[in-house]
């Protein structure tokens, strides 16, 4: 019987870092739904996501940086950034579990470095208080279930440069969710939806699992984050970006 697009959908909910490693060497899967995203979240949009970021990390436009990639995956994103920075002349440093760095290609201006990060962290030692750029897209959530994410950005914090950025992007944020839904954009795509995937699922009824992110925890990151001393923004994703109703990233700077 063939599969509906909820059920395709729903392979995609709840992963963890164990179950990312079982997508990324799936030979059944293309790049994007290696990384945990259906194609009505990602097919095509990844030039378009690779394009926001580099408006928010204005360090990646500069030479010889040290860039540190925390959660790359292996679809089109970290093949933007490496191409990025060769030309650059930076040295970038990725670090995700095995499965996900065997399926992203090694040369000299690459380190990878196995995670999960912050568990891997005595292995980028040296780098404390080196590294310009961090990126950490759509990562932060999975990170609630298995480690302290608190934790997990103290040890960013701690790797960044003077001058340096990090992007804790994409993160889902529950109130901008409900707030979407509650407008009457967000009634319309649900009715579209409902109408597509003939089905009467309520999207205020069906909480996801990282609900968690909310307004609250997201405010409270920045000011945990600025406490420490380093300036902290949120920055909305464009309309244009799949998810950018209900997400949102912090950029935060060290001056
Ligand atoms: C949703 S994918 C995002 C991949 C990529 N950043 C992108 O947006 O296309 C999440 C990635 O983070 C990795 N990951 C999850 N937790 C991690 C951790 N604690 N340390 C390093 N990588 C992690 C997973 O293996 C997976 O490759």
């Amino acid at each position: 019987m063939k599969e509906s697009n909820l059920e395709y959908i729903s392979k995609f909910e709840n992963l963890d870092y164990e179950q990312f490693k079982q997508l990324a060497l799936d030979p059944n899967l293309l790049p994007h739904e290696k990384v945990g995203f259906p194609g009505s979240y990602r097919g095509g949009k990844e030039p378009l996501i690779w394009q926001d970021i580099q408006n928010k990390m204005s360090n990646l436009a500069l030479a010889e940086q040290i860039i540190l990639d925390i959660g790359p995956g292996c679809s089109e994103l970290p093949h933007f950034l490496l191409d990025l920075a060769k030309k650059k002349k930076s040295k970038v440093i990725l670090c995700d579990s095995k499965e996900m760095l065997s399926q992203l290609p090694d040369e000299q201006y690459i380190s990878k470095i196995e995670g999960p990060f912050p568990g891997c962290r005595q292995k980028l030692g040296t780098y404390t208080g080196k590294v310009n750029t961090i990126i950490v897209y759509s990562v932060l959530h999975y990170v609630f279930g298995e480690d302290n994410v608190w934790h997990f950005i103290e040890c960013c914090l701690e790797l960044l440069a003077e001058g340096g950025q990090i992007l804790f992007g994409d993160l889902p944020n529950y109130s901008k969710r409900t707030r979407f839904f509650n407008s009457i954009a967000g009634k319309k795509a649900h009715l579209e939806y409902i109408a597509k995937n003939n089905t009467n699922a309520d999207p205020m009824k069906n909480q996801p699992p990282n609900s968690i992110f909310d307004d609250s925890l997201i405010l409270s990151l920045v000011k945990r984050i600025r406490d420490k001393g380093f300036n902290a923004y949120i920055l909305p994703q464009p309309d244009h970006l799949p998810m950018g109703n209900r997400r949102e990233d912090i950029l935060v700077e060290r001056t």
